[in-house]
């Protein structure tokens, strides 16, 4: 629950721009790919698809969803401390992933204008429908007076490339575990509307529905590429994106555990819950789903998220960074044990179940 000390003297919230971000190894990335090798994709496998969800896009369901009403005119200076803390991280780590989707995918729309013509209106649409989620993350962090300058983060911040078949990979499980984090969030509070402490919540319903298309136009771009699917070499990629989406997804989530409790959620339930989901959703696109259900797999994650969290609290401490980094080194070393243990548990085999009804 939120606390309900008495709110402090209003001029301790001052509004603060920030054009820069603490950048750690969970930070969403800026990314950029090899925009010639995408706009020479062979897309014919799944055209009618990528038409079809073209047309949805362009009835925009969202035109008129992200509308700040009356509920957000109010003070929220009551919601402090560690609390207030945390929830402006979560604002401000989906403001960044959101804006990150809305970047990479305008400079798609732009690249490949001309040469393929439905991926470049794809792209622009679904950077509409980004730049709205951000934008609106943006507007709720202004509420509790810190606000992104994401013009300057956008010449600032550091790209990261990645070729168009990881780009594939990990957007689609990006929009898929977005679509789950937000339903999950929703469905939670539409049972105990207690918790619902800030209005953004109630948008969730809609929101991810966008989530999700978005997530359904990259699974055609998935399928429509044998080489990400029909290839054993393509069943360990897709073992290694789960993977690393999955441990992102524990390492965060039990980092702003407080943000969950505020929600009336238990951090580590609904961790896993959106693993279970995402993966069973993953199933429909790769070639391959992790085998969650494995005596070894939360586990080990949890015990990743343990060691990150001593790793925080190191990073926190004032000790000189050569003590730092070597009491650091070992746990470092420790989840990465845990990382290489948890990707040889064998999978499940995705494409011999297709077809099964689940
Ligand atoms: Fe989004
Ligand atoms: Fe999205």
């Amino acid at each position: 629950m939120v606390s309900t000390l008495q709110p402090p003297n209003p001029e301790v919230f001052q509004t603060e721009t920030k054009s820069t971000v603490q950048e750690t190894l969970l930070t969403p990335r800026f990314y950029t790919t090899d925009f010639e090798k995408t706009a020479n994709l062979d897309l014919s496998a799944q055209e009618k698809g990528l038409q079809a969800m073209l047309t949805e896009m362009r009835t925009d369901y969202n035109r008129n969803h992200f509308v700040r009403n009356e509920e957000f005119e109010r003070s929220w200076d009551h919601i402090v401390g560690e609390e207030r803390q945390a929830f402006l991280d979560y604002l401000e780590r989906s403001c960044i992933s959101e804006f990150s989707g809305f970047l990479l995918f305008k400079e798609l729309s732009r690249k490949l204008k001309g040469r393929s013509p439905i991926l470049a209106e794809i792209f622009q649409l679904m950077a509409r429908d980004e730049a709205r989620h951000a934008g609106f993350l943006n507007k709720a962090m202004g509420d509790f007076k810190l606000s992104l300058d994401l013009g300057k983060l956008t010449k600032q911040r550091t790209y990261t490339f990645f070729p168009i078949e990881w780009v594939i990979y990990t957007v689609y499980l990006s929009e898929k575990i977005g679509y789950w984090r937000y339903i999950l969030i929703y469905r939670h509070l539409e049972q105990h509307p207690e918790h619902r402490f800030y209005p953004i919540f109630r948008m969730f319903e809609s929101w991810c529905q966008d989530e999700n298309r978005h997530g359904d136009i990259f699974k055609a771009l998935l399928r429509s590429q044998p080489q990400l699917w029909d290839t054993w070499q393509s069943r360990l990629w897709s073992r290694f994106f789960l993977l690393s989406v999955f441990a992102t997804h524990t390492l965060t989530v039990h980092e702003r555990s407080i943000f969950y409790d505020m929600l009336g959620l238990e951090a580590t339930s609904f961790d896993r819950e959106v693993i279970r989901e995402t993966n069973a959703t993953a199933g429909r696109a790769f070639p391959v789903m992790l085998d969650t259900d494995h005596p070894a797999f939360f586990d080990r994650l949890h015990q990743c998220s343990n060691l990150n969290l001593k790793i925080s609290e190191i990073n926190r401490s004032h000790q000189p960074q050569i003590l730092k980094f070597c009491r650091k080194l070992p746990l470092v070393l420790a989840i990465f044990g845990h990382l290489l243990r948890l990707y040889l548990i064998k999978p499940i085999d995705a494409e011999a179940l297709r077809g099964v009804v689940r």
